[in-house]
């Protein structure tokens, strides 16, 4: 289904975009990578490259999410690669590891402009690219986290609740130009997004928290979505763990959702454990 489409992948250096990635060029898309770290996303070419069988039509493009002004020009280039964009996966992301009472307003700033504003500038850079097609998709990697809250993360739930609001109002939008909105929630997913993760401060909060720890297979979340994108599923849920009973149980029984929350958060508190 994918095949000779052109997808755009921002996140792809590394973690759920660059397991994407992977997997697309081995379907036969073109894949475009971004991110900031150039030297990350030629490594992740090189893997692309060794799934799909050949060089053509897998490219690098740098690019920070939060550069709004650049973003028209790097649309440009994105463009200019294949003459379409078919796809585009907003997947880039950062997370937090504080409590509200420690985190400074700047490091919510930054979560909200990584998370929820470089997503809407990139987005709004491409729809009318789509809506001249006819066609397109475009995907957020939201989370679990945007349909709950959970402690040390008031700044992210934040970020994926205003994300989520976001693509399902945009979905309705686009729904008659031929236009698909996915929104993507994944539950505890072994990458480097809790090294990568803000401390209160806004300094890298550098370690693997024992639930990333234990998530679930990066390559395995990517085919997860890839299935759901191949069947045109507005929302993909993708996770193994008890997170994922999260998801109904909040919006059945949304009480026992807040009093496990606030239980965690006291439990780690009296254990001294972060997070
Ligand atoms: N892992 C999980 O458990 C989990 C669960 C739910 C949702 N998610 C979401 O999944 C997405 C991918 O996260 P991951 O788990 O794969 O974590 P990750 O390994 O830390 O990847 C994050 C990606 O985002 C990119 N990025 C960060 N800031 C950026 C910026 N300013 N401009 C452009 N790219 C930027 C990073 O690349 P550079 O550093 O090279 O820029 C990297 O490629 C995120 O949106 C995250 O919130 C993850």
């Amino acid at each position: 289904m994918f095949e000779q489409q052109t997808l755009w992948i921002t996140g792809a250096s590394s973690g759920i975009g660059e397991a994407l990635a992977v997997e697309f060029a081995g379907l036969g898309a073109r894949v475009i990578l971004s991110a900031r770290r150039e030297d990350a996303l030629q490594r992740v070419k090189d893997s692309c490259i060794a799934a799909a069988g050949s060089a053509g039509g897998i490219w690098v493009l740098p690019l920070d999410i939060t550069d709004e002004a650049g973003m028209a020009d790097k649309v440009e280039q994105a463009r200019a690669f294949s003459g379409r964009i078919d796809m585009l996966v907003n997947n880039a992301g950062i997370s937090q590891r504080s409590s509200c009472l420690e985190t400074d307003m700047a490091t919510y700033r930054t979560l909200f402009e990584v998370d929820v504003f470089g997503q809407i500038a990139l987005t709004k850079a491409v729809l009318p690219l789509m809506v001249a097609q006819g066609s397109g998709h475009i995907a957020v990697t939201a989370s679990v986290a945007g349909k709950m809250g959970a402690p040390f993360r008031t700044g992210y739930c934040a970020a994926k609740h205003a994300v989520m609001g976001f693509f399902d109002a945009l979905r309705a939008e686009v729904a008659h130009q031929g236009i698909r909105v996915t929104t993507i929630t994944p539950g505890f997913i072994r990458t480097a997004i809790s090294e990568n993760a803000l401390s209160g401060d806004g300094s890298r909060f550098g370690k693997t928290d024992k639930y990333i720890a234990a998530g679930m297979d990066v390559t395995d979340c990517a085919r997860g979505i890839v299935k759901g994108l191949q069947k045109g599923r507005p929302e993909i849920a993708v996770g193994n763990g008890i997170e994922m009973h999260g998801l109904w149980l909040k919006r059945f029984f949304p009480g026992l959702v807040f009093k496990a929350m606030a239980d965690q958060y006291q439990k780690q508190i009296d254990n001294n454990e972060a997070v």
